[in-house]
């Protein structure tokens, strides 16, 4: 690696303060427990593929993972069907459309085209090896607490205030069943999905899940072996396709890198065979991604010229 630690360590603190600077979008309102986080947390961490792990700002803050846990799932999805039927019974394309988008599903024969929308992480879900709803459940948060730390937990209050909202997620589901492309109960699926979004991290996981990618599947942090080394591509191609939404194009243009957001306010990048970048601040765009993080990842990434392509 070029960088040396303290450098890394200056452009985190940099894109803190320029991130805190920023007082664009709105927390997700649509959960009423993520309307409630302060608005003002910034973090910013980034964990190298030698593990080093830098961070700033709000970087103990534990918040919601919400839709970066499809990342996780889909993982563990590919470790045990294999990419290809993950493509085949799920999708690799990308919608175009918001993430909880009925149109985008009812326009393709309701097949859920990627594993990143909430139709396809549904699926995702459904499409586990599990005997019952808590097997599946504890199946996943096994793989979060291996992929990023043992420290991730479900939080009731989240997971509460999300089941007790999801009517949309839920019809999303009954439409999957219908064409057939649910594999266990629609609810159970829903019900699983739901708590996987509901788990409570810090930047410094975030950035350990990225760096996992980016260290092609071993956990910079730990060591550990999680995810095999011919999924990653795969995974960072699904990232790429749709890991910000209806914004994932532009971030390719401007950015360069595999990345995932997630309502809570986190947003990840992967920069592969080096490092992993994570940010975290609640207030969203209109595509759901959180702004301070876009921005801050953004920043890093050019001034390390980090753009794969
Ligand atoms: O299912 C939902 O709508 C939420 N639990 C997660 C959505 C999400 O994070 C979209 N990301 N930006």
């Amino acid at each position: 690696m070029n960088y040396s630690i303290d450098q890394l360590q200056t452009l985190a603190d940099e894109a803190v303060s320029m991130g805190r600077k920023c007082s664009d979008g709105a927390n997700a309102d649509y959960i009423p427990f993520l309307a409630s986080v302060p608005s003002h947390l910034c973090a910013l961490s980034i964990v190298t593929c030698d593990g080093n792990v830098v961070h700033s700002g709000d970087a103990d803050y534990r918040f919601a993972i919400e839709s970066i846990s499809k990342v996780p799932s889909l993982a563990l999805a590919m470790e045990q069907k294999g990419a290809e039927m993950v493509r085949t019974k799920i999708g690799a394309e990308p919608t175009g459309l918001p993430f909880n988008s009925v149109l985008a599903l009812v326009a393709h024969k309701d097949k859920p085209l990627s594993p990143l929308v909430n139709a396809g992480a549904m699926a995702t879900v459904s499409f586990l090896d599990a005997p019952d709803k808590e097997a599946r459940w504890q199946m996943i948060l096994d793989f979060q607490r291996r992929i990023m730390s043992a420290n991730v937990s479900l939080s009731d209050d989240i997971n509460t205030s999300e089941q007790d909202t999801n009517f949309h997620n839920r019809g999303i589901a009954w439409l999957l069943y219908a064409a057939g492309n649910c594999f266990s109960d629609p609810m159970e699926a829903c019900e699983v999905y739901t708590r996987q979004c509901s788990t409570l991290v810090t930047c410094d996981d975030l950035a350990t899940l990225a760096g996992t990618l980016a260290n092609n599947g071993t956990n910079p942090v730990t060591g550990e072996k999680i995810i095999s080394p011919q999924n990653i591509a795969p995974i960072l191609a699904e990232m790429t396709m749709e890991g910000l939404y209806d914004y994932s194009g532009d971030w390719a243009f401007l950015v360069g890198l595999p990345g995932k957001s997630g309502v809570g306010g986190g947003v990840l990048a992967v920069v592969p065979g080096q490092m992993a970048i994570a940010g975290f601040s609640p207030p969203l765009d209109e595509a759901g991604n959180s702004v301070r993080a876009q921005l801050m990842i953004r920043y890093i990434a050019n001034k390390l010229n980090l753009n794969v392509y």
